[in-house]
């Protein structure tokens, strides 16, 4: 049976996608089966997917849309095969389908903008995980060391008992700049290393 992550945060513009696409990507590289099950109705990764094959240089997992409250029951016949998969969650307003994903889920993923307005969304995250007895991992992602947004982020997610992973992404036009293609750079050891750690503290 594939090992199932979803990648949820009740936050719009959270990397959500980018996550999806650099953990799949890894997974995919390091010789697994990996399907990226995008379960948001606006197709962000599909889209992606689409324009990584025309530039010359097609995603290697496998990528498909499916954004259903049935999810649950669904997932394991359109991943046949698959040693990992991943979930990108919907934006925030779909909420029985971010439920139907963390369902579907052996480990959910945060991504948890380092900036403290933008975590007001993750403890409800969080307890959606909680709720469905899924464990929950936090990643930050636009960080930018020694400022003081990383601070009073740090510190947020503490008050928050949120279960922090060491990875994180600083905050780059670098990631931006992976749009729609293959991960390169930054996001592609993003990628390998939430892979990595993800392995030993959620599949292990
Ligand atoms: N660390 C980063 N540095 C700079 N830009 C980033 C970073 N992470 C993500 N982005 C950019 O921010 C935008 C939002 O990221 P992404 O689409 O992955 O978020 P999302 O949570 O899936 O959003 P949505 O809720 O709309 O689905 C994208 O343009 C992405 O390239
Ligand atoms: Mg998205």
């Amino acid at each position: 049976m594939a090992f199932t992550v979803a990648v949820i945060v009740l936050k719009g513009g959270a990397g959500k996608t980018m996550t999806s696409i650099a953990l799949t990507e890894a997974a995919a590289e390091s010789g697994a089966a990996a399907t990226l099950v995008d379960a948001d109705p606006m197709g962000g990764a599909v889209r992606q997917a689409a324009l990584a094959e025309e530039s010359g240089r097609p995603l290697r997992g496998t990528v498909l849309g499916l954004s259903t409250p049935d999810l649950p029951k669904r997932i394991g016949s359109i991943t046949p095969g698959a040693d990992i998969v991943v979930i990108d969650g919907p934006p925030p307003g779909a909420l029985k389908i971010a439920k139907a994903a963390i369902e579907s889920a052996d480990a959910v993923i945060i991504p948890c903008p380092a900036r403290p307005g933008d975590l007001d969304r993750v403890p409800a995250t969080l307890e959606l995980a909680e709720g469905a007895g899924v464990p929950a991992f936090g990643v930050f992602n636009f960080y930018k060391t020694g400022t003081n947004n990383a601070a009073a982020a740090e510190q947020l997610v503490v008050t928050y008992g949120v279960n922090m992973l060491d990875t994180r992404l600083i905050d780059s036009t670098k990631v931006s700049e992976n749009y729609g293609l293959r991960p390169r750079s930054l996001v592609a050891r993003y990628g390998r290393e939430l892979l990595d750690e993800l392995t030993r503290k959620a599949a292990g």
